[in-house]
Order: C-alpha cells, then structure tokens, then sequence
C-alpha cells in the first residue's frame, strides 16, 4: 500500500557543505497492509527522518512516495495526518495538558472532518464511546474523563495518545521510540496495548525502537538501518528466529558505526 522509492535527504546545518548530514541516501521499501514493522539502528542512521519524510514534516531531495498507488509528496502534513497516526519520545508531546481527557479525546475523533474541533457536542453517546475505548486499557481512565490531561501520569499519557492516533482507522501508525522515556514497567503495558491495537485493528505500523528483545518480539518484519540506507529486511519465520546476537553480528557486519549503548544493555 505505501510504496517509498528511492528516497534520499541531505541536511545542510551550516550552509557549508562540508557539514552535510546525508540523513536519507536511497531508502526503498514497501509497507504492505499487514506488515507490524519494527525499526532499528544506530544513532544518527536515519530512522526518524525516514518517518518524517513519511509523515510530510520533512520534504525529501529525490524518491517518491506511493500510497494505494497515489503519489503523496507534495501532499500536506496537515492533510497526511488524516491518514497517517504519529505518537513519538516524549509522552508529554501527543496529548494537551491544560485540557480534559474528554476534550483531548473529541479532538481526536473529529480529526480529519470538516468540523471545527471545538464545536463538538458534549453528548452522552461520546462520553460511553470513549469510556469503551479507555476500559480495555485497564488504567481506570474511563473514570477520569473530565481531569485535566496533565494529571495523568507518563505512560497513562501516551497510552491515550495510542488510543488518539488510532481511533480513526488511519492507513498508517508511525511510532518513533514511543516507550523510550517510561520505565520498564509501564513501556511494557504500553507495548502490549500497541500491540493490541494492531492486532485487532490492522493498521500497518512502523516502530522505531533501540529495544532489540522488543524489535524481535512484536511485528512480522524488522528492518534495520545504518548510515541512510536499510542494511537488513527480514520478514515471518525468518524473523521470529532472529536472536540478538544475530542483529548484533548483523549490524556488526555491515556498518562502521558503533551500536548506541541503549541498544547493548537492554
Ligand atoms: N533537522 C535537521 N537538521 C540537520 N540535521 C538533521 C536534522 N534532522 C536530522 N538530522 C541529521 O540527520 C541524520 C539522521 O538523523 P535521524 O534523526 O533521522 O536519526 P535516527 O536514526 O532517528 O537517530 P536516533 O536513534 O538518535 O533517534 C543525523 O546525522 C542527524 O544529525
Ligand atoms: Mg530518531
């Protein structure tokens, strides 16, 4: 369904050349409509301005972008987001905090309608759908619907932004290191709930993650990035053989780079 062709993306911080950050350089890959893809490598190698370039944030230099076969690279972020679910590092980041659950949560659900966001009527019907959602969750948020946002503590935070960013059906989850800032604990519950959520609403989904057991563990395909280019693609049975020394020797074998600390002590 998303087809990337080719993409290449080239920083220049300074305006001196010589300080080039060649982010992208030819990064082909098909997202299929039942691929859970995880996402790895080292620091720097180009995993969040792929999912930029995906998300429309960044505009790439060369390549195209494909989805159901519709060209979307001159397409808005704006527009994007109607189809496209991002949750990224920073719990604080999905959510607004001087607004309630509910009103979080009704933003949310009117993404992508005509509508003014604000103009949502405070109905009881929307109150029990959200509370249905929440439920599941097992946080006992379907209680706290009027409590502002920012009461809420990390991971109850982000796993509400999961729950915003897939409640509309989106034709794609874009997850960038979503469980880095909580502790192990809750990135765990809040790993199960994407999970989850894939499962039973089958949204293709790419998660960058440093967490290898976890890249292992959850999808159905890894890729695994160095310097701007995917160095590794492994899908189904192939994948779930996969321990982490294999990634290790992989990565090993085929980048310069050194593998970031995060992803050595997991
Ligand atoms: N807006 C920007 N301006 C200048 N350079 C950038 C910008 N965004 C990314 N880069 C550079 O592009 C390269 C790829 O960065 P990117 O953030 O995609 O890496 P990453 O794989 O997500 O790394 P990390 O694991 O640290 O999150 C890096 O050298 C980075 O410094
Ligand atoms: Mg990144």
């Amino acid at each position: 369904m998303l087809e990337l062709k080719n993409l290449t993306k080239t920083f220049r911080p300074t305006g001196n050349p010589e300080d080039d950050k060649k982010a992208l350089r030819g990064v082909s890959l098909t997202i299929k409509d039942d691929d859970f893809i995880t996402v790895i490598g080292s620091n720097g190698s180009g995993k969040t301005t792929l999912l930029n370039v995906i998300a429309g944030t960044v505009a790439p230099d060369e390549g195209e972008l494909l989805l159901d076969g519709k060209d979307i690279a001159k397409m808005s972020a704006v527009k994007r987001a109607e189809y496209i679910g991002r949750v990224f590092q920073d719990p604080m980041m999905g959510t607004i905090a001087d607004i309630s659950l509910f009103e979080n949560l009704s933003i949310a659900s009117r993404r992508g309608e005509k509508q003014s966001p604000f103009r949502w009527a405070l109905t009881k019907k929307k109150r029990e759908e959200f509370a249905s959602l929440l439920e599941p969750l097992g946080l006992g948020l379907e209680k706290r619907l009027d409590a502002a946002m920012g009461s809420f503590s990390g991971g109850q935070r982000q796993s509400v932004t999961l729950l915003m960013a897939s409640m509309n059906h989106p034709r794609l989850l874009l997850l960038d290191e979503h469980t880095a800032a909580l502790d192990p604990k809750t990135a765990k519950t809040v790993m199960e709930l994407t999970d989850k959520i894939v499962q039973e609403q089958h949204i293709p989904t790419l998660m960058i993650t440093h967490n290898m057991k976890d890249a292992i563990r959850y999808g159905n395909r890894l890729i695994m990035m160095a310097e701007g280019k995917i160095i590794f693609d492994v899908s189904g049975e192939a994948k779930t053989k996969l321990t982490v020394k294999d990634l290790i020797d992989k990565f090993q074998s085929s980048s310069e780079e050194a593998l970031p600390d995060s992803m050595l002590l997991d």
